[in-house]
Protein backbone atom coordinates (compact mmCIF):
# COMPACT_ATOMS: atom_id res chain seq x y z
CA UNK A 1 0.00 0.00 0.00
CA UNK A 2 1.26 3.68 -1.06
CA UNK A 3 2.02 5.88 1.88
CA UNK A 4 -0.47 7.86 3.78
CA UNK A 5 -1.99 10.99 2.32
CA UNK A 6 -0.99 13.64 4.66
CA UNK A 7 -4.21 16.55 4.95
CA UNK A 8 -4.52 19.88 7.45
CA UNK A 9 -7.60 20.85 7.54
CA UNK A 10 -7.62 25.01 7.84
CA UNK A 11 -11.09 26.18 9.41
CA UNK A 12 -12.81 24.16 11.74
CA UNK A 13 -16.28 25.31 11.54
CA UNK A 14 -19.37 23.18 10.87
CA UNK A 15 -17.52 21.65 7.80
CA UNK A 16 -14.12 21.35 8.71
CA UNK A 17 -15.68 19.33 11.70
CA UNK A 18 -17.71 17.17 9.45
CA UNK A 19 -14.23 16.42 7.62
CA UNK A 20 -13.18 15.49 10.47
CA UNK A 21 -15.81 13.23 10.96
CA UNK A 22 -16.03 11.52 8.09
CA UNK A 23 -12.44 10.77 8.09
CA UNK A 24 -12.28 9.17 11.55
CA UNK A 25 -15.78 7.27 10.73
CA UNK A 26 -14.73 5.67 7.45
CA UNK A 27 -11.10 5.71 7.76
CA UNK A 28 -11.08 1.98 6.53
CA UNK A 29 -13.39 2.25 3.85
CA UNK A 30 -11.78 5.31 2.62
CA UNK A 31 -8.04 3.14 2.91
CA UNK A 32 -9.27 0.39 0.85
CA UNK A 33 -11.18 3.04 -1.84
CA UNK A 34 -7.78 4.59 -2.28
CA UNK A 35 -5.63 1.99 -1.60
CA UNK A 36 -3.70 4.31 0.95
CA UNK A 37 -5.08 6.05 4.21
CA UNK A 38 -5.51 9.23 4.54
CA UNK A 39 -4.15 11.53 7.63
CA UNK A 40 -5.34 14.57 9.09
CA UNK A 41 -1.85 15.80 10.08
CA UNK A 42 -2.66 19.45 10.99
CA UNK A 43 -5.61 21.79 11.82
CA UNK A 44 -5.84 25.44 12.34
CA UNK A 45 -8.62 27.91 13.79
CA UNK A 46 -9.24 30.71 15.46
CA UNK A 47 -10.15 29.17 19.03
CA UNK A 48 -8.64 26.00 20.10
CA UNK A 49 -10.17 25.83 22.84
CA UNK A 50 -13.78 25.25 21.93
CA UNK A 51 -16.09 22.50 22.08
CA UNK A 52 -16.65 21.25 18.70
CA UNK A 53 -17.79 17.30 19.41
CA UNK A 54 -14.71 16.06 18.14
CA UNK A 55 -11.55 15.24 19.32
CA UNK A 56 -8.45 17.07 17.67
CA UNK A 57 -5.85 16.29 20.30
CA UNK A 58 -3.95 14.24 17.76
CA UNK A 59 -3.41 16.77 15.43
CA UNK A 60 -1.08 19.46 15.47
CA UNK A 61 -2.56 22.76 16.27
CA UNK A 62 -1.68 25.75 14.45
CA UNK A 63 -2.95 29.27 15.27
CA UNK A 64 -1.37 30.29 11.94
CA UNK A 65 -3.12 28.62 9.11
CA UNK A 66 -0.36 30.31 6.57
CA UNK A 67 2.28 27.77 8.28
CA UNK A 68 0.76 24.93 6.61
CA UNK A 69 2.42 26.10 3.25
CA UNK A 70 5.83 25.89 4.53
CA UNK A 71 5.50 22.41 6.12
CA UNK A 72 7.35 20.07 4.47
CA UNK A 73 5.48 16.64 5.86
CA UNK A 74 1.68 17.87 4.55
CA UNK A 75 0.56 16.91 1.15
CA UNK A 76 -3.05 18.40 1.24
CA UNK A 77 -4.27 21.99 2.45
CA UNK A 78 -8.05 22.15 2.90
CA UNK A 79 -9.17 25.26 3.41
CA UNK A 80 -12.68 26.22 4.97
CA UNK A 81 -11.92 30.04 5.78
CA UNK A 82 -13.93 31.41 3.04
CA UNK A 83 -13.87 34.79 1.62
CA UNK A 84 -12.40 35.75 -1.81
CA UNK A 85 -8.98 37.25 -0.89
CA UNK A 86 -7.42 37.57 2.41
CA UNK A 87 -6.06 34.38 4.16
CA UNK A 88 -7.73 31.90 1.90
CA UNK A 89 -6.41 33.34 -1.04
CA UNK A 90 -2.80 33.53 0.71
CA UNK A 91 -3.03 30.26 1.88
CA UNK A 92 -4.21 28.65 -1.83
CA UNK A 93 -1.32 30.82 -3.49
CA UNK A 94 1.11 29.82 -1.28
CA UNK A 95 0.43 25.80 -0.83
CA UNK A 96 -0.03 25.95 -4.45
CA UNK A 97 3.12 27.30 -5.24
CA UNK A 98 4.58 24.96 -2.70
CA UNK A 99 3.76 22.00 -4.16
CA UNK A 100 1.08 21.24 -1.74
CA UNK A 101 -2.19 19.91 -3.31
CA UNK A 102 -5.54 22.25 -2.62
CA UNK A 103 -8.68 21.47 -1.49
CA UNK A 104 -11.54 24.33 -0.84
CA UNK A 105 -15.40 24.94 -0.63
CA UNK A 106 -14.56 28.27 -0.86
CA UNK A 107 -16.98 29.62 -3.62
CA UNK A 108 -16.10 33.73 -3.72
CA UNK A 109 -12.17 32.43 -4.00
CA UNK A 110 -12.70 29.97 -6.98
CA UNK A 111 -15.08 32.75 -8.33
CA UNK A 112 -12.83 35.11 -8.10
CA UNK A 113 -9.50 33.85 -8.48
CA UNK A 114 -10.36 30.23 -10.73
CA UNK A 115 -8.26 30.60 -13.57
CA UNK A 116 -5.34 31.75 -11.66
CA UNK A 117 -5.50 29.81 -8.84
CA UNK A 118 -5.63 26.93 -11.59
CA UNK A 119 -2.54 28.07 -13.29
CA UNK A 120 -0.53 28.02 -10.42
CA UNK A 121 -1.38 24.42 -9.48
CA UNK A 122 -0.53 23.11 -12.78
CA UNK A 123 3.05 24.68 -12.84
CA UNK A 124 3.36 22.98 -9.40
CA UNK A 125 1.99 19.69 -10.63
CA UNK A 126 -0.80 19.75 -7.79
CA UNK A 127 -3.99 19.50 -7.97
CA UNK A 128 -6.89 22.18 -6.88
CA UNK A 129 -10.37 20.93 -6.01
CA UNK A 130 -13.51 22.65 -5.29
CA UNK A 131 -16.57 20.07 -5.58
CA UNK A 132 -18.02 21.73 -2.31
CA UNK A 133 -18.10 24.89 -3.75
CA UNK A 134 -21.18 24.65 -5.60
CA UNK A 135 -24.30 22.70 -4.73
CA UNK A 136 -22.79 21.01 -1.61
CA UNK A 137 -23.14 17.49 -1.46
CA UNK A 138 -24.35 17.24 -5.38
CA UNK A 139 -21.15 16.05 -7.37
CA UNK A 140 -22.07 18.38 -9.97
CA UNK A 141 -18.26 19.83 -10.74
CA UNK A 142 -17.16 16.27 -11.15
CA UNK A 143 -20.28 15.05 -13.35
CA UNK A 144 -19.92 17.78 -15.67
CA UNK A 145 -16.37 17.81 -15.99
CA UNK A 146 -16.00 14.38 -16.33
CA UNK A 147 -19.27 12.06 -16.63
CA UNK A 148 -20.06 14.69 -19.37
CA UNK A 149 -16.60 14.96 -21.08
CA UNK A 150 -17.58 13.41 -23.80
CA UNK A 151 -20.27 16.23 -24.69
CA UNK A 152 -20.13 19.66 -26.02
CA UNK A 153 -22.37 21.73 -23.54
CA UNK A 154 -25.40 23.85 -24.67
CA UNK A 155 -26.42 25.12 -21.17
CA UNK A 156 -26.74 24.91 -17.32
CA UNK A 157 -28.43 26.00 -14.67
CA UNK A 158 -30.05 25.74 -11.72
CA UNK A 159 -31.19 26.10 -7.68
CA UNK A 160 -27.60 27.33 -6.37
CA UNK A 161 -28.87 28.72 -3.21
CA UNK A 162 -30.89 26.69 -0.51
CA UNK A 163 -31.63 29.83 1.74
CA UNK A 164 -33.50 31.54 -1.30
CA UNK A 165 -35.16 28.30 -2.56
CA UNK A 166 -36.49 27.49 1.65
CA UNK A 167 -37.41 31.26 1.69
CA UNK A 168 -39.58 30.75 -2.22
CA UNK A 169 -41.29 27.29 -0.94
CA UNK A 170 -42.18 28.76 2.13
CA UNK A 171 -43.10 31.94 0.92
CA UNK A 172 -45.39 29.74 -1.45
CA UNK A 173 -46.79 27.06 1.51
CA UNK A 174 -47.51 29.71 4.01
CA UNK A 175 -48.18 32.93 1.81
CA UNK A 176 -45.63 34.59 4.15
CA UNK A 177 -44.09 37.98 3.28
CA UNK A 178 -40.27 37.63 2.13
CA UNK A 179 -39.78 39.33 5.50
CA UNK A 180 -41.47 37.14 7.68
CA UNK A 181 -39.74 34.20 6.52
CA UNK A 182 -36.09 35.96 6.50
CA UNK A 183 -36.74 36.13 10.08
CA UNK A 184 -37.71 32.69 11.17
CA UNK A 185 -35.17 31.64 8.50
CA UNK A 186 -32.90 33.46 10.47
CA UNK A 187 -34.25 32.86 13.97
CA UNK A 188 -33.97 28.98 12.88
CA UNK A 189 -30.29 29.37 11.68
CA UNK A 190 -31.20 28.10 7.83
CA UNK A 191 -30.34 31.70 6.98
CA UNK A 192 -27.14 33.60 8.01
CA UNK A 193 -27.13 36.85 10.42
CA UNK A 194 -26.53 38.75 7.05
CA UNK A 195 -28.33 37.27 4.74
CA UNK A 196 -27.07 39.43 1.66
CA UNK A 197 -24.83 37.27 -0.34
CA UNK A 198 -27.45 34.34 0.06
CA UNK A 199 -30.39 36.57 -0.99
CA UNK A 200 -28.85 39.05 -3.41
CA UNK A 201 -27.51 36.20 -5.84
CA UNK A 202 -24.43 37.14 -5.35
CA UNK A 203 -23.57 33.48 -4.05
CA UNK A 204 -25.43 31.91 -6.70
CA UNK A 205 -23.35 33.61 -8.91
CA UNK A 206 -20.26 32.60 -7.46
CA UNK A 207 -21.49 29.28 -7.59
CA UNK A 208 -22.50 29.96 -11.59
CA UNK A 209 -18.99 31.47 -12.33
CA UNK A 210 -17.38 28.08 -11.48
CA UNK A 211 -20.14 25.96 -13.38
CA UNK A 212 -19.24 28.38 -16.53
CA UNK A 213 -15.53 27.50 -16.50
CA UNK A 214 -16.03 23.38 -16.02
CA UNK A 215 -18.95 23.96 -18.60
CA UNK A 216 -17.31 25.39 -21.22
CA UNK A 217 -13.44 26.29 -20.15
CA UNK A 218 -13.72 29.85 -20.19
CA UNK A 219 -11.85 31.30 -17.54
CA UNK A 220 -13.93 32.48 -14.22
CA UNK A 221 -15.67 35.37 -15.03
CA UNK A 222 -18.09 36.30 -11.82
CA UNK A 223 -18.19 40.20 -12.64
CA UNK A 224 -20.04 39.46 -15.78
CA UNK A 225 -22.62 37.67 -13.79
CA UNK A 226 -26.30 39.63 -13.91
CA UNK A 227 -27.39 39.29 -10.62
CA UNK A 228 -30.63 40.07 -9.04
CA UNK A 229 -31.94 38.67 -5.60
CA UNK A 230 -35.56 38.18 -4.32
CA UNK A 231 -36.09 40.72 -2.32
CA UNK A 232 -38.52 41.97 -4.62
CA UNK A 233 -40.66 38.58 -4.57
CA UNK A 234 -44.01 38.93 -2.73
CA UNK A 235 -45.93 35.95 -2.07
CA UNK A 236 -48.79 37.77 -4.38
CA UNK A 237 -45.96 36.82 -6.96
CA UNK A 238 -45.97 33.84 -6.16
CA UNK A 239 -49.49 33.30 -6.29
CA UNK A 240 -49.99 34.98 -9.38
CA UNK A 241 -47.17 32.74 -10.51
CA UNK A 242 -48.80 29.66 -9.70
CA UNK A 243 -52.29 30.98 -11.87
CA UNK A 244 -50.79 30.92 -14.92
CA UNK A 245 -48.81 27.89 -14.28
CA UNK A 246 -46.04 28.78 -13.16
CA UNK A 247 -43.33 28.66 -9.68
CA UNK A 248 -41.02 31.05 -8.96
CA UNK A 249 -37.13 30.05 -7.76
CA UNK A 250 -34.16 32.07 -8.10
CA UNK A 251 -32.25 30.29 -11.34
CA UNK A 252 -28.35 30.59 -11.95
CA UNK A 253 -28.08 30.10 -15.73
CA UNK A 254 -25.29 29.95 -17.85
CA UNK A 255 -24.87 29.45 -21.49
CA UNK A 256 -22.08 29.91 -24.47
CA UNK A 257 -23.41 30.80 -27.58
CA UNK A 258 -21.78 32.80 -30.92
CA UNK A 259 -22.60 35.91 -29.15
CA UNK A 260 -20.78 34.83 -26.00
CA UNK A 261 -21.04 33.62 -22.56
CA UNK A 262 -24.52 34.79 -21.14
CA UNK A 263 -24.32 34.04 -17.07
CA UNK A 264 -27.44 35.14 -15.40
CA UNK A 265 -28.49 34.76 -11.76
CA UNK A 266 -32.22 36.40 -11.44
CA UNK A 267 -35.81 34.51 -10.25
CA UNK A 268 -37.56 32.88 -12.77
CA UNK A 269 -40.73 31.56 -13.18
CA UNK A 270 -40.40 27.94 -14.21
CA UNK A 271 -43.42 25.51 -15.68
CA UNK A 272 -44.53 23.90 -12.91
CA UNK A 273 -44.49 20.61 -14.30
CA UNK A 274 -41.03 20.86 -14.70
CA UNK A 275 -38.32 18.52 -12.25
CA UNK A 276 -36.72 22.00 -11.70
CA UNK A 277 -40.07 23.26 -10.47
CA UNK A 278 -40.48 20.69 -8.30
CA UNK A 279 -37.26 21.35 -6.06
CA UNK A 280 -38.44 22.13 -2.54
CA UNK A 281 -37.21 23.41 0.59
CA UNK A 282 -33.44 24.15 0.94
CA UNK A 283 -32.16 21.84 -1.91
CA UNK A 284 -30.00 22.64 -5.11
CA UNK A 285 -30.52 21.35 -8.30
CA UNK A 286 -28.75 21.40 -11.50
CA UNK A 287 -29.76 20.70 -15.14
CA UNK A 288 -26.79 20.38 -17.50
CA UNK A 289 -27.59 19.99 -21.36
CA UNK A 290 -24.99 18.29 -23.64
CA UNK A 291 -25.27 17.64 -27.64
CA UNK A 292 -25.15 13.72 -27.25
CA UNK A 293 -26.06 13.26 -23.89
CA UNK A 294 -29.26 15.48 -23.99
CA UNK A 295 -30.83 16.66 -20.82
CA UNK A 296 -29.52 15.60 -17.21
CA UNK A 297 -30.63 16.75 -14.01
CA UNK A 298 -28.59 16.41 -10.80
CA UNK A 299 -30.31 16.98 -7.36
CA UNK A 300 -29.26 17.02 -3.43
CA UNK A 301 -28.33 19.09 -0.33
CA UNK A 302 -26.29 22.29 -1.28
CA UNK A 303 -25.19 22.79 1.70
CA UNK A 304 -24.98 21.42 5.77
CA UNK A 305 -22.23 19.74 7.28
CA UNK A 306 -22.94 16.29 5.60
CA UNK A 307 -23.26 16.98 2.45
CA UNK A 308 -20.43 19.75 2.47
CA UNK A 309 -18.31 17.75 3.98
CA UNK A 310 -18.53 14.67 1.76
CA UNK A 311 -17.72 16.41 -1.43
CA UNK A 312 -14.06 17.95 0.40
CA UNK A 313 -13.49 14.41 1.14
CA UNK A 314 -14.36 13.38 -2.41
CA UNK A 315 -12.09 15.68 -3.21
CA UNK A 316 -9.33 14.35 -0.92
CA UNK A 317 -9.94 11.11 -1.87
CA UNK A 318 -9.44 11.68 -5.56
CA UNK A 319 -6.01 13.45 -4.79
CA UNK A 320 -5.02 9.81 -2.85
CA UNK A 321 -6.19 8.40 -5.62
CA UNK A 322 -3.41 10.35 -7.93
CA UNK A 323 -5.92 12.45 -9.68
CA UNK A 324 -4.02 15.68 -10.04
CA UNK A 325 -5.93 16.44 -13.52
CA UNK A 326 -5.89 20.02 -14.34
CA UNK A 327 -8.87 22.31 -12.02
CA UNK A 328 -11.24 23.24 -14.63
CA UNK A 329 -10.15 19.65 -17.06
CA UNK A 330 -8.81 21.60 -19.61
CA UNK A 331 -5.05 22.86 -19.02
CA UNK A 332 -5.15 25.93 -17.71
CA UNK A 333 -3.41 27.95 -20.55
CA UNK A 334 -6.44 26.53 -22.93
CA UNK A 335 -9.07 28.47 -20.90
CA UNK A 336 -10.94 30.98 -23.48
CA UNK A 337 -11.75 34.38 -22.61
CA UNK A 338 -15.07 34.61 -23.27
CA UNK A 339 -17.03 38.10 -24.61
CA UNK A 340 -19.55 38.32 -21.94
CA UNK A 341 -23.39 38.93 -23.44
CA UNK A 342 -25.16 41.84 -21.28
CA UNK A 343 -28.57 41.03 -20.05
CA UNK A 344 -30.25 44.32 -21.91
CA UNK A 345 -29.49 41.42 -25.24
CA UNK A 346 -31.41 38.45 -23.39
CA UNK A 347 -35.02 37.83 -25.17
CA UNK A 348 -37.70 36.19 -23.35
CA UNK A 349 -40.93 36.76 -21.96
CA UNK A 350 -41.46 38.50 -19.08
CA UNK A 351 -44.06 38.77 -16.04
CA UNK A 352 -44.62 42.06 -15.11
CA UNK A 353 -46.69 43.09 -11.30
CA UNK A 354 -47.42 46.65 -11.31
CA UNK A 355 -49.23 48.17 -8.05
CA UNK A 356 -51.62 51.05 -9.61
CA UNK A 357 -54.59 53.07 -8.83
CA UNK A 358 -57.57 52.00 -9.45
CA UNK A 359 -58.60 54.59 -12.08
CA UNK A 360 -60.39 55.39 -15.40
CA UNK A 361 -57.56 55.25 -17.86
CA UNK A 362 -54.75 53.74 -15.67
CA UNK A 363 -54.89 50.06 -18.15
CA UNK A 364 -55.12 52.99 -21.49
CA UNK A 365 -51.86 54.25 -20.23
CA UNK A 366 -49.95 51.26 -20.12
CA UNK A 367 -51.10 49.62 -23.08
CA UNK A 368 -50.37 52.65 -25.21
CA UNK A 369 -46.54 52.62 -23.62
CA UNK A 370 -46.30 48.77 -24.23
CA UNK A 371 -47.67 49.57 -27.94
CA UNK A 372 -45.11 52.37 -28.77
CA UNK A 373 -42.19 50.04 -27.52
CA UNK A 374 -43.64 47.45 -29.57
CA UNK A 375 -44.08 45.12 -26.30
CA UNK A 376 -47.15 41.98 -27.09
CA UNK A 377 -49.34 41.06 -24.36
CA UNK A 378 -50.05 37.05 -24.01
CA UNK A 379 -52.17 37.68 -20.55
CA UNK A 380 -53.35 40.19 -18.20
CA UNK A 381 -54.64 40.44 -14.71
CA UNK A 382 -56.19 42.90 -12.79
CA UNK A 383 -56.15 41.66 -9.06
CA UNK A 384 -57.92 42.56 -6.07
CA UNK A 385 -58.88 45.93 -4.70
CA UNK A 386 -57.03 47.06 -1.76
CA UNK A 387 -58.68 48.96 0.93
CA UNK A 388 -56.48 52.77 -0.30
CA UNK A 389 -57.75 51.83 -3.75
CA UNK A 390 -54.77 50.83 -5.42
CA UNK A 391 -54.43 47.15 -7.42
CA UNK A 392 -52.24 44.55 -9.04
CA UNK A 393 -52.07 44.13 -12.57
CA UNK A 394 -50.31 41.42 -13.77
CA UNK A 395 -48.88 41.26 -17.57
CA UNK A 396 -47.31 38.32 -19.34
CA UNK A 397 -45.23 39.70 -22.19
CA UNK A 398 -44.77 37.86 -25.37
CA UNK A 399 -40.76 36.82 -26.07
CA UNK A 400 -39.08 40.61 -25.74
CA UNK A 401 -35.72 41.92 -25.76
CA UNK A 402 -34.92 42.99 -22.36
CA UNK A 403 -33.63 46.48 -23.40
CA UNK A 404 -36.87 47.44 -25.24
CA UNK A 405 -38.86 46.19 -22.33
CA UNK A 406 -37.19 48.54 -19.64
CA UNK A 407 -37.30 51.05 -21.54
CA UNK A 408 -40.90 50.55 -21.23
CA UNK A 409 -41.25 49.69 -18.06
CA UNK A 410 -39.17 52.62 -17.14
CA UNK A 411 -42.12 54.66 -18.71
CA UNK A 412 -44.74 52.97 -17.29
CA UNK A 413 -43.08 53.54 -13.43
CA UNK A 414 -42.84 57.05 -14.08
CA UNK A 415 -47.00 57.06 -14.80
CA UNK A 416 -48.41 58.75 -11.48
CA UNK A 417 -50.79 56.25 -10.99
CA UNK A 418 -48.08 53.72 -10.88
CA UNK A 419 -47.48 53.25 -7.33
CA UNK A 420 -44.06 51.28 -7.38
CA UNK A 421 -41.76 50.80 -9.90
CA UNK A 422 -42.77 47.42 -11.93
CA UNK A 423 -41.58 44.24 -10.79
CA UNK A 424 -40.42 41.93 -14.11
CA UNK A 425 -39.69 38.37 -13.50
CA UNK A 426 -38.38 36.39 -16.45
CA UNK A 427 -39.99 33.51 -18.11
CA UNK A 428 -37.68 30.41 -18.91
CA UNK A 429 -38.69 28.20 -20.94
CA UNK A 430 -35.90 26.08 -20.82
N1 LIG B 1 -25.47 29.70 1.83
C1 LIG B 1 -25.57 28.67 0.84
C2 LIG B 1 -27.03 28.30 0.62
C3 LIG B 1 -24.87 27.40 1.23
O1 LIG B 1 -27.92 28.82 1.27
O2 LIG B 1 -27.25 27.50 -0.26
C4 LIG B 1 -23.42 27.41 1.02
O3 LIG B 1 -23.08 27.61 -0.31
Amino acid sequence: MSKPLKVAIAGLGTVGVGVVKILETHKDLIRSRCGRSIEVVGVSANNRARDRGVDISGYQWSDNALDFAGQDDIDVVVELIGGSDGIAKELAQKSLAAGKSFVTANKALVAHHGADLANTAQEAGVALRYEAAVAGGIPIIKSIGEGLAANELNLVYGILNGTCNYILTTMEATGQSFEEVLTEAQRLGYAEADPTFDVDGIDTAHKLAILSSVAFATETDFEHVYTEGIRRIEAVDIEYAREIGYRIKLLGITRLTEKGLEQRVHPALVKKNEPIAQVEDAFNAVVAEGDFIDRTFYQGRGAGQGPTASAVVADIIDIARGHTGPAFFVPSGELKKAAPVPISEHEGACYIRLHVQEKPGVIADITSILKEHDVSLDVMLQKGHEQDGSVYVVLVTHKIQEKILSEALNRIGELSSVQEEPLAIRIENL
